[in-house]
């Protein structure tokens, strides 16, 4: 048997026919170019009957595409099968995809026929379809529901009819991965003629079992692969390109191969997630934003010991430039030393305690630390040992209260403390400080800023004082405004003494 898997790209028509998923021509041209560049093998560019605009859109991707086969879906009706004939005109390599409800309640309360006339209209739709293309699929809708033995019998009747690829659909995504493999196996077992024609898979994800589904049909004797970018796809969406990719590189052991170029795949599923105005989950496998993000200390420890200890796939492979470690409150000195070292700062073991503590503390306010963060902590490190350094900071303040801060401060190793009332917080902790240090500066500026965006963000403070006609600058970061405040003036007081 071949062991080349087939990728037949849905997300042109499957995927499109989710409700605001809908791309004009030009999109889908830009999307089918992606897919051609990426190597999926087929294209399911439309379903020209079902309006003007997908006729088109069918008709302007066979001219833009080359190298996949482009396939336009029917329904088992001798005008569909005309009209995507005609819409394939310009297509260098063509196929047409036509079929019908094969499963007991298809056939009887949605077709509301008997089970021989869906044999003879399935078979008649197969010849009929050959008059236009030599390539023909045949699917049999809600075949996951559909009974074995029938099955066989219109699989059988279809590739007699000329049917190249047999599509076997779960439809409603109803089947478990044994028993879909089973169905495969069935069909392969029994049916005389399906050594001329290649089997199909289209899983929905309904359960969630799409991709295993999928993969369960391949190891069944399955060749081609019906697949979505990002899984979109009617309701639940379809069985995800990337995921099936990924599992074919990755499982050696399945003994088959695709001609997908993975290095393409985050910049494909970027597109279409922006195109069709979808976002992808982050926890999505292979593409979401924390498919290769590491939380947890133990597992960015062992990250960074070994890439492989906690990712089975190299994020480069599918375009990813590489793993991001988020740092939290959770995250451990490796995480953070790992990112001081990218960052520029090489630390010994006292500095990288004395970052790392703060950074537990800021940690605990701020959901993730940022590299603007980082950069902040580890500045201060560097002022070394400070004459002058705020130990404490209490200030009492709101509506119809006399604001009144008392500071500890230690000059030269030694605490001294003060308490003032000013004008507001700040006014009356820098009236404490300056108490405390016989010295008489002016503040000349005084600028706070807040670095990102929410409330518990640190707030940055920026301080210029004027003494003995010099000019001193100050700096302080910190997620208290008041406290940043105070440890600017401090810093600039401690560049005079
Ligand atoms: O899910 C399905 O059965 C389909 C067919 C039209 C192939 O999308
Ligand atoms: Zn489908």
């Amino acid at each position: 048997m071949d062991n080349k898997v087939i990728i037949f790209d849905t997300t042109l028509r499957d995927g499109e026919q989710v409700p605001g998923c809908q791309l004009n021509t030009i999109e889908k041209i830009e999307v089918a170019q992606a897919l051609e560049a990426l190597g999926v093998d087929v294209i399911e560019a439309g379903f020209p009957v079902s309006s003007p605009g997908d006729f088109n859109s069918v008709v302007e991707i066979s001219k833009a595409v080359s190298n996949p086969v482009i396939c336009a879906l029917t329904r088992a009706v001798k005008n569909d099968i005309e009209v995507a004939a005609r819409s394939l005109q310009h297509a260098k390599r063509k196929r047409i995809h036509t079929g019908i409800g094969t499963s007991p309640l298809h056939i009887q309360y949605k077709i509301k026929t008997t089970p021989d006339e869906i044999i003879k209209r399935a078979a008649d739709a197969v010849k009929y379809a050959r008059k236009f293309v030599d390539d023909v699929e045949f699917y049999a809708e809600d075949a996951g529901r559909s009974e074995n033995e029938f099955l066989a019998r219109v699989i059988e009747a279809v590739i007699t009819a000329g049917a190249t690829v047999v599509n076997i659909p779960d439809t409603t995504g109803y089947c478990l991965p044994e028993e879909y493999g089973s169905k495969i196996r069935y069909l392969k077992e029994n049916v005389s003629n399906i050594h001329k024609a290649i089997i199909s898979t289209h899983c929905h994800n309904d359960l969630g079992m799409a991709t295993a589904n999928t993969i369960m049909g391949v190891m069944n004797g399955a060749r081609q692969v019906e697949v979505a970018i990002n899984g979109i796809g009617e309701r639940a969406g379809n069985t995800s390109l990337e995921e099936v990719a990924m599992i074919i590189k990755s499982h050696h052991d399945l003994g088959v191969h695709s001609g997908i170029n993975t290095k393409l795949i985050y910049s494909t599923s970027r597109l279409v997630s922006t195109l069709m105005n979808m976002p992808v989950q982050a926890n999505k496998a292979i593409v979401g934003r924390n498919a290769f993000a590491h939380s947890s200390g133990i597992h960015q420890d062992g990250v960074l010991k070994k890439r492989e200890n906690y990712e089975i796939i190299d994020p480069v492979d599918v375009g990813i430039k590489e793993s991001t470690i988020i740092l939290t409150a959770r995250s451990g000195r490796a995480a953070l030393n790992h990112r001081l070292e990218l960052l520029g700062f090489n630390l010994g073991k006292e500095e990288l305690d004395d970052i790392y503590h703060r950074f537990l503390i800021l940690a605990d306010r701020k959901k993730e630390i940022k590299d603007e963060d980082i950069k902040i902590l580890a500045g201060d490190v560097f002022h070394g040992e400070k004459s002058l350094k705020l130990e404490t900071l209490q200030v009492t303040c709101g509506k119809k209260l006399i604001p009144v801060a008392t500071v500890g401060l230690k000059i030269n190793g030694e605490l001294h403390h003060a308490t003032s009332t000013g004008n507001g917080p700040v006014d009356a902790a820098f009236t404490a400080v300056k108490q405390l240090i016989s010295k008489t500066v002016h503040l000349e500026e005084f600028l706070i800023q807040a670095i990102t965006k929410g409330s518990d963000d640190v707030g940055k403070v920026h301080i210029q004082v004027e003494y003995n006609n010099g000019i001193y600058y100050g700096f302080s970061a910190h997620t208290d405004i008041v406290t940043a405040s105070v440890e600017a003036f401090i810093d600039a007081l401690a560049k005079i003494q």
